[in-house]
Protein backbone atom coordinates (compact mmCIF):
# COMPACT_ATOMS: atom_id res chain seq x y z
CA UNK A 1 0.00 0.00 0.00
CA UNK A 2 1.16 3.92 -0.70
CA UNK A 3 2.31 6.29 1.81
CA UNK A 4 0.27 9.05 0.63
CA UNK A 5 0.76 11.82 2.77
CA UNK A 6 -1.52 14.86 2.79
CA UNK A 7 -0.56 18.72 2.87
CA UNK A 8 -3.67 20.88 3.37
CA UNK A 9 -3.42 24.46 2.19
CA UNK A 10 -3.57 27.03 5.13
CA UNK A 11 -4.22 29.25 2.11
CA UNK A 12 -7.80 28.28 2.21
CA UNK A 13 -7.85 28.76 6.11
CA UNK A 14 -9.14 31.92 8.20
CA UNK A 15 -5.65 33.86 8.74
CA UNK A 16 -7.55 35.55 11.84
CA UNK A 17 -7.57 31.98 13.33
CA UNK A 18 -4.54 30.63 12.10
CA UNK A 19 -3.67 29.16 15.31
CA UNK A 20 -7.04 27.16 15.59
CA UNK A 21 -7.07 26.09 11.86
CA UNK A 22 -3.46 24.86 12.34
CA UNK A 23 -5.01 22.37 15.38
CA UNK A 24 -7.79 21.36 13.28
CA UNK A 25 -5.55 19.83 10.74
CA UNK A 26 -3.44 18.03 13.37
CA UNK A 27 -4.11 14.60 11.60
CA UNK A 28 -2.07 15.71 8.47
CA UNK A 29 1.47 15.05 7.86
CA UNK A 30 2.59 18.83 6.97
CA UNK A 31 1.08 21.99 6.93
CA UNK A 32 1.33 23.72 3.20
CA UNK A 33 2.15 27.26 3.38
CA UNK A 34 1.29 29.64 0.44
CA UNK A 35 3.98 32.32 0.00
CA UNK A 36 2.78 34.74 -2.88
CA UNK A 37 4.15 38.27 -3.75
CA UNK A 38 2.21 39.75 -5.97
CA UNK A 39 4.66 39.72 -8.65
CA UNK A 40 5.27 36.12 -9.56
CA UNK A 41 1.86 35.57 -9.14
CA UNK A 42 -1.08 38.13 -8.52
CA UNK A 43 -1.28 37.69 -5.28
CA UNK A 44 -0.10 38.26 -1.72
CA UNK A 45 0.01 35.85 1.41
CA UNK A 46 2.27 36.70 3.82
CA UNK A 47 5.99 36.55 4.49
CA UNK A 48 9.04 35.01 7.15
CA UNK A 49 7.01 36.49 10.39
CA UNK A 50 3.92 34.66 9.99
CA UNK A 51 5.97 31.38 8.61
CA UNK A 52 8.25 31.67 11.57
CA UNK A 53 5.09 32.15 14.20
CA UNK A 54 3.45 28.93 12.15
CA UNK A 55 7.04 27.21 12.86
CA UNK A 56 6.61 27.74 16.29
CA UNK A 57 3.14 27.02 16.82
CA UNK A 58 2.39 23.49 15.19
CA UNK A 59 3.94 20.04 15.10
CA UNK A 60 3.10 19.46 12.00
CA UNK A 61 6.34 19.47 9.22
CA UNK A 62 5.64 23.35 7.70
CA UNK A 63 5.88 23.09 3.75
CA UNK A 64 6.50 26.50 2.49
CA UNK A 65 5.22 26.94 -1.19
CA UNK A 66 7.35 30.47 -2.99
CA UNK A 67 5.58 31.82 -5.66
CA UNK A 68 7.94 34.57 -5.94
CA UNK A 69 10.10 36.18 -7.99
CA UNK A 70 13.96 35.87 -6.81
CA UNK A 71 13.47 32.92 -4.30
CA UNK A 72 17.53 32.78 -4.99
CA UNK A 73 17.77 35.57 -2.64
CA UNK A 74 14.79 35.09 -0.42
CA UNK A 75 14.19 31.14 -0.18
CA UNK A 76 17.27 30.70 2.73
CA UNK A 77 15.24 33.15 5.01
CA UNK A 78 12.34 31.29 4.74
CA UNK A 79 14.48 27.99 5.80
CA UNK A 80 15.54 30.12 8.60
CA UNK A 81 12.23 30.36 9.89
CA UNK A 82 12.07 26.52 10.60
CA UNK A 83 10.54 25.22 7.65
CA UNK A 84 10.55 21.25 6.99
CA UNK A 85 10.80 22.01 3.28
CA UNK A 86 11.17 25.02 0.76
CA UNK A 87 9.56 24.85 -3.01
CA UNK A 88 10.79 27.84 -5.28
CA UNK A 89 9.72 27.83 -9.18
CA UNK A 90 11.50 26.99 -12.07
CA UNK A 91 9.55 29.91 -13.82
CA UNK A 92 11.17 32.10 -10.72
CA UNK A 93 14.87 30.68 -10.30
CA UNK A 94 17.77 31.62 -11.59
CA UNK A 95 20.13 29.04 -10.32
CA UNK A 96 18.11 25.90 -8.92
CA UNK A 97 20.61 23.83 -8.62
CA UNK A 98 23.12 26.16 -6.13
CA UNK A 99 19.63 27.39 -4.10
CA UNK A 100 18.91 23.24 -3.59
CA UNK A 101 22.88 22.89 -2.51
CA UNK A 102 22.09 26.04 0.12
CA UNK A 103 18.57 24.64 1.02
CA UNK A 104 19.97 21.20 2.21
CA UNK A 105 23.01 22.40 3.77
CA UNK A 106 20.70 24.64 5.64
CA UNK A 107 19.05 20.79 6.78
CA UNK A 108 15.92 21.73 4.62
CA UNK A 109 14.28 20.04 2.03
CA UNK A 110 14.96 21.59 -1.30
CA UNK A 111 11.60 21.01 -3.67
CA UNK A 112 11.34 22.29 -7.19
CA UNK A 113 8.01 23.11 -8.69
CA UNK A 114 6.54 23.67 -12.60
CA UNK A 115 3.72 25.36 -13.21
CA UNK A 116 0.84 23.87 -16.35
CA UNK A 117 2.31 24.96 -19.52
CA UNK A 118 5.99 23.99 -18.15
CA UNK A 119 7.73 20.46 -18.93
CA UNK A 120 9.41 18.48 -16.14
CA UNK A 121 11.81 16.83 -18.29
CA UNK A 122 14.65 19.49 -18.42
CA UNK A 123 14.60 18.55 -14.05
CA UNK A 124 15.40 14.94 -15.03
CA UNK A 125 19.11 15.84 -15.21
CA UNK A 126 19.73 17.83 -12.02
CA UNK A 127 16.37 15.49 -9.61
CA UNK A 128 18.99 14.26 -7.78
CA UNK A 129 19.34 17.76 -6.41
CA UNK A 130 15.95 17.73 -4.66
CA UNK A 131 13.85 15.82 -2.19
CA UNK A 132 10.27 16.70 -4.14
CA UNK A 133 9.53 18.05 -7.22
CA UNK A 134 6.27 19.71 -6.93
CA UNK A 135 3.78 19.49 -10.09
CA UNK A 136 1.00 22.33 -10.06
CA UNK A 137 -2.27 21.03 -11.02
CA UNK A 138 -3.80 24.51 -11.53
CA UNK A 139 -1.90 27.79 -12.71
CA UNK A 140 -0.50 29.21 -8.85
CA UNK A 141 -1.78 32.38 -7.53
CA UNK A 142 -5.52 30.83 -5.63
CA UNK A 143 -7.27 28.33 -3.81
CA UNK A 144 -10.79 26.94 -5.33
CA UNK A 145 -9.55 26.39 -8.91
CA UNK A 146 -10.42 23.51 -10.94
CA UNK A 147 -8.30 20.40 -10.99
CA UNK A 148 -6.05 19.93 -14.08
CA UNK A 149 -5.97 16.27 -15.14
CA UNK A 150 -4.02 16.77 -18.12
CA UNK A 151 -1.26 17.21 -15.94
CA UNK A 152 -1.44 13.48 -15.09
CA UNK A 153 0.97 12.67 -17.34
CA UNK A 154 3.38 14.51 -16.55
CA UNK A 155 3.00 13.19 -13.17
CA UNK A 156 3.80 9.84 -14.65
CA UNK A 157 6.53 10.78 -16.60
CA UNK A 158 7.82 11.90 -13.37
CA UNK A 159 7.39 8.95 -11.27
CA UNK A 160 8.76 6.58 -14.15
CA UNK A 161 12.17 8.16 -14.59
CA UNK A 162 12.29 8.28 -10.18
CA UNK A 163 11.36 4.91 -10.31
CA UNK A 164 14.01 3.87 -13.04
CA UNK A 165 16.78 5.34 -11.82
CA UNK A 166 16.04 4.85 -7.91
CA UNK A 167 16.01 7.85 -6.89
CA UNK A 168 14.39 8.91 -3.35
CA UNK A 169 12.76 11.95 -4.61
CA UNK A 170 9.16 12.90 -3.59
CA UNK A 171 6.30 14.09 -6.04
CA UNK A 172 3.64 16.28 -4.77
CA UNK A 173 0.49 17.96 -6.48
CA UNK A 174 -1.12 21.21 -5.47
CA UNK A 175 -4.17 22.27 -6.90
CA UNK A 176 -7.56 21.33 -6.91
CA UNK A 177 -6.90 18.10 -4.99
CA UNK A 178 -10.16 17.14 -3.45
CA UNK A 179 -11.88 13.50 -2.06
CA UNK A 180 -13.09 13.21 -6.20
CA UNK A 181 -9.68 13.60 -7.60
CA UNK A 182 -6.95 12.24 -5.01
CA UNK A 183 -7.10 9.06 -6.50
CA UNK A 184 -6.34 10.28 -9.88
CA UNK A 185 -3.64 11.90 -8.64
CA UNK A 186 -2.55 8.56 -6.83
CA UNK A 187 -2.93 6.48 -9.52
CA UNK A 188 0.10 8.70 -11.53
CA UNK A 189 2.26 8.38 -8.77
CA UNK A 190 1.98 11.29 -6.36
CA UNK A 191 3.20 10.93 -2.95
CA UNK A 192 2.03 14.18 -1.44
CA UNK A 193 -1.63 15.49 -2.38
CA UNK A 194 -1.90 19.30 -1.45
CA UNK A 195 -5.40 20.19 -0.30
CA UNK A 196 -6.53 23.40 0.78
CA UNK A 197 -10.64 24.33 -0.20
CA UNK A 198 -11.06 20.90 -0.24
CA UNK A 199 -10.21 20.69 3.68
CA UNK A 200 -11.22 23.97 5.15
CA UNK A 201 -14.21 24.42 2.68
CA UNK A 202 -15.35 21.35 4.59
CA UNK A 203 -17.56 21.47 7.91
CA UNK A 204 -14.67 19.27 9.01
CA UNK A 205 -11.30 19.51 8.00
CA UNK A 206 -9.71 16.24 10.26
CA UNK A 207 -12.46 14.61 8.11
CA UNK A 208 -11.70 15.89 5.11
CA UNK A 209 -8.19 15.22 5.37
CA UNK A 210 -9.56 11.41 6.44
CA UNK A 211 -11.91 11.35 3.13
CA UNK A 212 -8.74 12.34 1.32
CA UNK A 213 -6.19 9.72 2.20
CA UNK A 214 -8.69 6.92 1.98
CA UNK A 215 -9.66 8.03 -1.54
CA UNK A 216 -5.57 8.29 -1.98
CA UNK A 217 -5.40 4.37 -1.48
CA UNK A 218 -4.75 2.95 -4.74
C1 LIG B 1 -2.34 27.76 -5.40
C2 LIG B 1 -1.66 27.23 -4.18
C3 LIG B 1 -2.33 26.05 -3.58
C4 LIG B 1 -3.74 26.30 -3.14
C5 LIG B 1 -4.50 25.08 -3.44
O1 LIG B 1 -1.51 28.61 -6.07
O2 LIG B 1 -0.32 26.87 -4.46
O3 LIG B 1 -1.56 25.49 -2.53
O4 LIG B 1 -3.89 26.58 -1.78
O5 LIG B 1 -5.84 25.32 -3.20
P1 LIG B 1 -6.95 24.29 -3.66
O6 LIG B 1 -6.66 22.98 -2.97
O7 LIG B 1 -8.21 24.94 -3.22
O8 LIG B 1 -6.85 24.14 -5.16
ZN1 LIG C 1 0.72 25.70 -2.91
Amino acid sequence: MSTIEIAPSILSADFCNLERDLKAISNADLVHVDVMDHHFVPNLTLGEPIVKRICEVTDLKVDVHLMIEDPDRWAPEFAKCGAYSVTFHMGATHAPVRLARQLREMGVKACFAVRPAEPVEPIFDILDEFDMILIMTVEPGFGGQKFLGNQMAKVRRLRDEITRRGLDVKIQVDGGVSPSTAHIVAEAGADVLVAGSAVYGAESPAQAIDDIRDKAQV
